[in-house]
């Protein structure tokens, strides 16, 4: 069932009938999302009995559209790449703030994140652009899950192209590090993308795919809700050619129908955001699309106030 379905039948559902669904309910930090399955009408227990969020569940707003935020709301995260600066870190951190509509995350060059934790205050998140497979040991140059969230990073970014191509990154060590990073209480963004090539070849779906299932069997399918995936196409990263928001929205659906033929809920609740020169001017038409849930931002991120403006573009 996909999510307009399951909107459409809750627009034309009073609560009392919120029981005849099959119901579960996710509190996260990244929002309050309640999912559905239809199921046999029999089963008519009330949604809110013996449930810890029943305030919550009751305060929830019945129109569909904001129900829908409620699902899944934006990532709007800034990947700064080898770039940025203690005074960076400390303008960042005392302005980005996570708001109703966005969750907000930045990755700094890894020597930064510490700094960046500790000026943010929770304000905002930040996380690392990369991760060691090791939990520990002579690994050297090498950063281990724990070492990140023992210095407030949350986030980390897994399989970026940069590093699949500079650092020659399988799609087998792209799955061994997502397994270290969830196995460590990090939240991942999983970044895949075809290139150029791949996709004149009319391949590009099938390559997304391919890196997509890789990587997920390396983890519980469910450990990808709190995170997200990244889809960025390789020839639009630095180089001002943006996917259009049809290019990217049709490959969002097909990323989210893969979700779904590993687990429904997967595909309802986790984030399919965008990357590849975003900037404030195609920020809103990228967003407006159904299944695009926020930006990877590179080179727009290093102007702080560029990166506000991509912030307000959620709608
Ligand atoms: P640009 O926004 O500079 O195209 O970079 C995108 C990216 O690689 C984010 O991870």
């Amino acid at each position: 069932m996909v999510a307009s379905d399951a909107l459409d039948a809750l627009s034309n559902a009073p609560p009392l009938y919120w029981a005849y669904y099959e119901t579960k309910v996710y509190l996260s930090d990244s929002g309050l999302w309640l999912i559905w399955q239809q199921s046999a009408l029999s089963d008519r227990v009330p949604l809110a009995t013996g449930c810890p969020w029943q305030p919550l569940v009751q305060r929830l707003p019945l129109r569909a559209q904001i129900f829908r935020l409620a699902m899944r709301k934006a990532l709007i995260a800034a990947n700064w790449k080898c770039h940025g600066s203690l005074t960076m870190v400390d303008e960042y951190a005392a302005v980005l703030e996570h708001s109703q509509n966005a969750e907000i995350a930045v990755f700094p060059p890894a020597v930064f994140l510490a700094r960046y934790a500790s000026k943010a205050a929770n304000r905002s998140d930040c996380g690392i652009q990369d991760l060691g497979v090791a939990v520990s040991g002579a690994h050297t140059g090498e950063i281990a899950g724990d070492m990140v969230r023992a210095v407030g990073g949350r986030w980390v970014i897994v399989g970026h192209s940069e590093r699949r191509h500079d650092q020659m990154e399988s799609d087998d060590l792209v799955a061994k590090k997502l397994n270290a990073a969830v196995n460590a209480g990090l939240r991942p963004i999983l970044c895949i993308g075809e290139t150029e090539q791949q996709r004149d070849a009319g391949n590009a779906l099938a390559v997304v795919e391919h890196q997509l299932r890789v990587a997920l069997a390396g983890i519980n399918v469910s450990q990808i809700y709190a995170g997200a995936i990244a889809y960025e196409p390789i020839w639009a990263i630095g180089t001002g050619r943006t996917a259009t928001p049809r290019q990217a929205q049709d490959m969002h659906v097909g990323i989210r129908a893969v979700l779904r033929s590993l687990d429904v809920d997967a595909a309802l609740a986790t984030r399919i955001i965008y990357g590849g020169s975003v900037n404030a001017e195609n920020a809103s038409a990228l967003f407006s699309q159904a299944d695009i849930d926020g930006a990877l931002v590179g080179g727009a991120s290093l102007q702080l106030d560029t990166f506000t403006r991509i912030i307000a573009a959620v709608a």
